[in-house]
């Protein structure tokens, strides 16, 4: 019997929130202070004691927490700024949009996250910042990575749009370089109802600065201090995530139990996520790599199962970045994994019988492509 399995599943959460949310949202809408109420106070409390940081600075997006990361820390026009080519476009989008330069460095085939090994030949004297990704729900390793930057007097930003809640070695994503920057985009593990994002920071004049940045770089009614933006996250948006935060280490331990039932249920030839030691995985994602990729995603449609494919074009290929003429260093193993990833249902409401069908399904296909090509084989044709 076909089913109808989603990536994601807003509508359950919200139905099952709703009468926490709706209060919250009355609330807001009822004092009428929509632009920095009381709501973004109780949500920077919530972020840092979760994360255990000092500051928590709300903004409009994650796009905008990069942006406002790489002016705080001074990121200047012809900076070079390294990081990986297979993340989302507002990693490298945002070094450009700030004038400088993104220099891609490749990635590890098995984590698909950022090769520490790799940064140091990037070096210039021009570079001045890395940013990791902390890529589907689990960290890039951050001891080479803080040791580099170390060494060579760099900043270092962690992408933590995808890993609110992630820890290495006891640490939490963020929290490890200068600054680090969420998104809580609605499809994240922490997500609102709408665009928000957030920068986290231990470090207080970082911080302030954030802060201004955020907000037209006021620091008094109609006293401006800094260059800025108007990147205020919204008091409706805050309520919400006040709400859902008490269930996202919930949410999360119930994500990696989805992501050990795939484990079982998958056929051991299917490359599965492989956690880096020291690390926990929130699984922002469950992406698999295969072969046949695209046949597989429409097969699985077939099927009633959603995917998705994060990410099909490395940075570094997209017309916006290429436009950009960059250096060119070759990232083959970000191209290849490009061509071969698949992100399989994900969320806390999936059952073990949900997983299952999803499991049996992929193992199928794999299967009957594997004895066609038996067939197809000269040893199979002859048999
Ligand atoms: C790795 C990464 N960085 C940055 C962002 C940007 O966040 P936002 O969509 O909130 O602007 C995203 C969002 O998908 C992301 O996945």
């Amino acid at each position: 019997m076909s089913r109808n399995i989603p990536l994601l599943d807003l509508q359950k959460e919200f139905e099952m929130l709703k009468p926490e949310l709706m209060p919250a949202l009355e609330e807001v809408l009822s004092s009428a202070r929509f632009i920095m109420g009381p709501q973004l106070d109780e949500l920077n409390d919530h972020i840092q004691s979760l994360l255990g940081v000092k500051h928590h600075i709300p903004c409009a997006n994650g796009t905008d927490a990069l942006l406002i990361a790489l002016k705080a820390l001074d990121i200047q026009p012809g900076d070079e700024v390294i990081t990986t080519p297979f993340t989302f476009v507002a990693t490298a989008e945002t070094i450009a949009f700030a004038g400088a330069v993104p220099v891609f460095t490749d990635i590890r085939s098995d984590t698909c996250l950022m090769d520490p090994n790799l940064i140091e030949e990037r070096i210039t004297e021009k570079t001045k910042a890395i940013i990791p990704v902390h890529l589907f729900g689990q960290m890039v390793p951050m001891e080479p990575v803080m040791t580099i930057a170390k060494k060579y007097g760099l900043k270092v930003i962690e992408d933590t749009a995808q890993a609110i809640g992630a820890t290495q070695h006891g640490c939490f994503a963020g929290t490890i370089g200068d600054i680090g920057t969420i998104s809580y985009f609605p499809s994240k593990n922490l997500g609102a109802y709408g665009d928000a994002g957030g920068i986290v920071t231990n470090n207080d004049s970082l911080a302030e600065t954030c802060a201004l940045i955020a907000n037209h770089g006021q620091a008094h009614k109609y006293e401006h201090h800094l260059i800025g933006l108007n990147s205020r996250m919204d008091s409706l948006q805050a309520a919400i995530l006040n709400v859902k935060i008490k269930y996202l280490e919930e949410w999360n331990i119930l994500r990696a139990e989805k992501a050990a039932w795939y484990h079982k249920y998958l056929d051991p030839s299917v490359e599965t996520p492989v956690t880096v030691p020291g690390n926990t995985h929130i699984y922002h994602q469950y992406t698999i790599k295969v072969d046949q990729r695209d046949a597989l995603k429409e097969y699985l449609a077939g099927q009633g199962i959603a995917t998705a494919v994060h990410y099909p074009i490395p940075l570094n290929e997209q017309p916006a970045i290429a436009a950009l003429k960059l250096h060119g260093f070759p990232t083959p193993v970000a191209a290849k994994t490009a061509q071969r990833v698949l992100s399989l249902p994900m969320n806390q409401y999936l059952s073990e019988e949900d997983i299952r069908y999803v499991a049996d399904a992929v193992n199928s296909f794999l299967n009957t492509k594997k004895s066609q090509s038996f067939q197809n084989s000269p040893t199979g044709s002859s048999v």
